[in-house]
């Protein structure tokens, strides 16, 4: 979605905010533009350019066609108006004075559009964002903080904005109300950001803005006000990521990065938590009095984590016998889930900042529940706003298509389950046992299955060329199933379908014919021959098949399969984590084969931050 950066400082502002604005293209956009304060006119320059950044930044030499040393950036992702030069931010008031950026929606834009429409005020773009820019100019009257005040008591949505107006070439306004916004405190610099990658060149040392809260930003310093005008402190916290991280060290994609990396997030994530053969969470706990009267868990999130969540279902409910609900953020309040004091709401997010989620969050804690969220982007809304946070500690991710930070949710939400099961007396002391030694064997295992990536690339060259995929399981089988079809449709752009095996029957099937690809999917032991006579049923009607079981059986499903893809086996709690990184690969390697743009895929963000 949107990204925002803000610079002022003794620099060059324009390739500060370019390079900036460039570690935050991985959220996804379609346009991008940066307004500075020209000293030489004594207004403000702006510039925009629809497309990659790229374009924008040829425009200007790299930045050193804008001579200013206080400007701001954006990388805007459409939606109000189509993706274009006129409709890109800054967005300005009518006589040029202010420049906004904004990331968000602003929900009653057209009825303030039409009374400043009847104030005689006219509109140059389709955008909500400037509505913003014009209505401060309306209120301004040479105080500009007044001015925004004022605008903020008349704007409703969701909004960060980063605001520069000719007449105060010393300082940046910032705003935030449910869409992320970061300050970044800099030496006789500081900045503003949609989030840490974009600033982590500059700074380590970041404040983390709350909903409503405003800040003014100068080369000196930055001064932050609540929601009533209240001048506050804020925490400065320093931020621990290596910039590396956040860089493609040597590989072509992020997202292959981000596969390889996944055994040392695992690592980092787990390490800490698995102490003398037990789970433990430093970080978290429950009362006993909670644990005992514990009636309901929900599991509510979106996308790849909702996944998570799926699988997390089977865990939890046959470690803990306590029924298990899962939610997706946009449809939990809209159901009148049954949430109280006796329910644990887990929340799952990497970015922390998914709009969805994060209202469904909202709606749980209004209903009483206890919210526990497993999050990666640490200080995020989400994070922020739970009773507790599990950080899943993967590092900074960048490719569009979550895959260290699914894995690592998975390892931690399964962790809990047993730390859960254990706690409430539901899983016999030596299974524990066994489960924690499980984990602990889990990055190394991982590492084995990406050793094997040359043989999933080839199986891929085998079907790239396929236009529709079906994926199929049973049970943890089936949870994989649909995260192996998000990855590959996402990425790829095949149409793909995850079925539970045994509703093929009941309708899809008629969809099997000659050549049709099926990933049929047997990791999980238990239910192994179920897999075999799934596979035998779409075998016997034409479809080729590319199945993926354990070492201990893939010789009997080669027998069947047209090709076998192969993991270690473990215990059936971190089956599929190991079990979605062919997965993963499979659908990297397909992209690739078709030429996608693998790390910033068509019409999708990073983070989700409009409903
Ligand atoms: C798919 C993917 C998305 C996210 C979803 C939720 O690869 O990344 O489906 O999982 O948008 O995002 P978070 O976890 O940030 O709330």
């Amino acid at each position: 979605m949107c990204g925002i950066v803000g610079y002022i400082g003794g620099e060059q502002a324009a390739p500060i905010l370019l390079e900036g604005l460039s570690r935050l293209e991985y959220r996804g956009y379609d346009s991008a533009g940066v307004a500075v304060f020209d000293g030489q006119t004594g207004s403000l320059a702006v510039r925009k350019a629809k497309g990659r950044l790229q374009v924008l930044s040829d425009q200007l030499h790299g930045g050193a066609d804008l001579d200013s040393t206080a400007g701001v950036g954006h990388t805007r992702w459409a939606t109000h108006g189509a993706p274009s030069d006129v409709n890109s931010h800054p967005q300005v008031s009518r006589s040029g004075k202010i420049a906004v950026v904004h990331n968000g929606i602003i929900e009653n834009y057209a009825e303030l559009k039409a009374f400043l429409m009847n104030q005689g005020v006219s509109f140059t773009s389709e955008t909500d964002t400037e509505v913003v820019a014009q209505l401060i100019e309306y209120f301004y009257d040479g105080d500009l903080l007044q001015a925004v005040g004022r605008v903020l008591h008349r704007i409703q949505g969701a909004y960060a904005l980063g605001i520069l107006c000719a007449d105060c070439p010393d300082q940046i306004i910032a705003v935030r109300k449910d869409s992320p916004l970061i300050l970044g405190y800099g030496e006789g610099c500081n900045f503003i950001a949609s989030d840490v990658t974009a600033i982590l060149r500059h700074t380590r040392r970041v404040g983390y803005m709350e909903d409503g809260e405003l800040a003014v930003l100068t080369r000196e310093g930055v001064q932050c006000y609540n929601h009533l005008m209240q001048p506050i402190e804020k925490e400065i916290v320093t931020v621990d990521w290596e910039i590396d991280a956040a860089e493609k060290g040597g590989y072509e994609h992020f997202m292959f990065k981000e596969i390889m990396e996944q055994p040392e997030a695992l690592r980092r994530c787990l390490s800490p938590r698995i102490r003398e053969g037990e789970a433990v969470f430093e970080d978290f706990s429950l009362s006993k009095d909670f644990l005992q009267n514990m009636r309901r868990i929900y599991i509510v999130a979106c996308g790849s984590s909702y996944h998570v969540g799926m699988v997390g279902k089977y865990h939890l409910e046959r470690l803990t016998r306590i029924p298990v609900e899962v939610a997706l953020g946009s449809e939990f309040r809209y159901m009148d889930p049954i949430v109280d004091e006796h329910t644990l709401v887990i929340v799952i997010s990497q970015s922390g900042e998914t709009l969805d989620t994060m209202a469904a969050l909202r709606e749980a804690r209004r209903l009483g529940g206890h919210i526990l969220s497993i999050v990666n982007v640490v200080g995020s809304s989400i994070a922020r706003e739970s009773d507790q946070v599990l950080y899943t500690w993967a590092g900074p991710e960048i490719a569009v298509a979550t895959t260290k930070a699914y894995t690592t949710q998975l390892a931690l939400l399964s962790l809990l389950a047993l730390w859960l099961g254990k706690r409430l007396g539901t899983v016999p002391e030596k299974d524990c046992r066994e489960m924690v030694a499980a984990f602990r064997e889990l990055p190394g295992k991982m590492e084995e299955v990406l050793s094997h990536r040359d043989d999933i690339q080839y199986f891929a060259s085998q079907y790239f060329n396929h236009d529709s995929i079906f994926f199929m399981g049973r049970n943890l089988d089936y949870a994989l199933g649909l995260e192996g079809s998000l990855k590959l449709k996402e990425i790829s752009y095949i149409h793909s379908e995850a079925y539970a095996s045994g509703e093929l029957k009941h309708g899809t099937i008629s969809l099997i014919e000659d050549g049709t690809l099926v990933v049929a999917l047997g990791t999980y032991g238990k239910l192994f021959a179920k897999a075999m006579s799934n596979v035998v049923e779409v075998k016997s009607r034409g479809a080729s098949v590319l199945a993926l079981t354990t070492y201990p059986h893939q010789e009997e499903m080669a027998r069947t399969a047209d090709v076998v893809m192969t993991i270690p086996d473990i215990h059936a709690l971190l089956l599929p984590i190991l079990g979605v990184v062919p997965l993963q690969l499979f659908a990297y390697y397909v992209a690739l084969m078709r030429g996608c743009d693998i790390d910033k895929p068509r019409n999708l963000a990073k983070s989700v931050t409009v409903e």
